[in-house]
């Protein structure tokens, strides 16, 4: 998962990650991942990367379909445990995508919306791909997590936190993504924007502290314990229910798209 406003130079990735915290409450991602698996439909022999792999989890489903799959992501302590796996995996910015016209197809997920810079990301997956090579994948969408970001923007006023490391992501509508994806010399062949709320078998806490991390982490204890709860408090009216169960407000952005001739 590689991660770092449109802007073209793109912004420093800020976050870290603990590979133990992610395998524990991060195991969504991958489970969730059903709808975007079934449209990249990876076929034997295809030369496919998997751009912000993670911990491998789906780059070895690509590989399990007999393809050759390369896995890409910035987090050492990720790759890691891809490796471990028997994965082939090379630590990258997707904001610097150095392949040639080497693969059939591109895939990722919930990996785009830490890519600040998206141009950058589609021109370097438009260059990596052959032609007419398929890119597919999913990320979050305009509105994702939009209890949790907010929650997080009030924490950090009120805590006089670094606005850099509040909400650092990039969720996107169709419109502004096709859009995105038609000037990098893509076809948009599918996109849609779709509400997932997600249950949290972890609860929120886990959820904050796995993707939350280097933004609770600015504060110094004890006030990032006080941090931590005080957006607890912030969204559990709006993610929790009378039995005490969480659920994350999702809202991914799936498509498909193909590279010009
Ligand atoms: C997501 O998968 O929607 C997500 C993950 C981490 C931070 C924000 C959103």
């Amino acid at each position: 998962m590689t991660h770092s406003s449109t802007a073209d130079a793109a912004p420093k990735s800020v976050q870290r990650w603990s590979a133990a915290d992610y395998a524990k409450n991060g195991r969504f991602v991958q489970e969730m991942a059903g709808a975007v698996f079934a449209m990249l439909a990876p076929k034997h022999g295809e030369r496919i990367l998997d751009l912000g792999c993670g911990d491998g989890t789906l780059t070895a489903e690509i590989k399990a379909a007999g393809a050759d799959v390369l896995g890409v992501d910035l987090s050492d302590e990720l790759l890691a445990v891809a490796r471990m796996k028997g994965l082939t995996v090379r630590k990258m910015d997707g904001h610097e995508l150095d392949f040639v016209h080497e693969f059939d197809a591109v895939f990722s997920n919930a990996a785009l919306h830490w890519m600040r810079a998206p141009e950058r990301v589609i021109a370097g997956v438009a260059r990596a791909l052959k032609p007419r090579g398929r890119f597919v994948g999913e990320l979050g969408g305009h509105g994702n997590v939009a209890a949790l970001a907010t929650a997080m923007r009030a924490v950090n006023k009120t805590r006089r936190g670094d606005p850099a490391l509040v909400t650092p992501w990039f969720f996107p509508t169709v419109e502004e993504y096709s859009r995105l994806l038609t000037r990098g010399g893509f076809t948009v062949q599918e996109i849609v924007l779709v509400s997932r709320p997600t249950p949290l078998k972890t609860g929120i806490e886990g959820w904050l502290k796995t993707f939350g991390r280097s933004f609770f982490d600015q504060f110094p204890e004890p006030e990032r314990t006080a941090a931590l709860n005080e957006a607890i408090e912030l969204v559990r009216p709006s993610l929790c229910d009378s039995r005490g169960a969480w659920t994350a407000d999702h809202v991914r952005l799936r498509f498909s798209a193909e590279r010009s001739a």
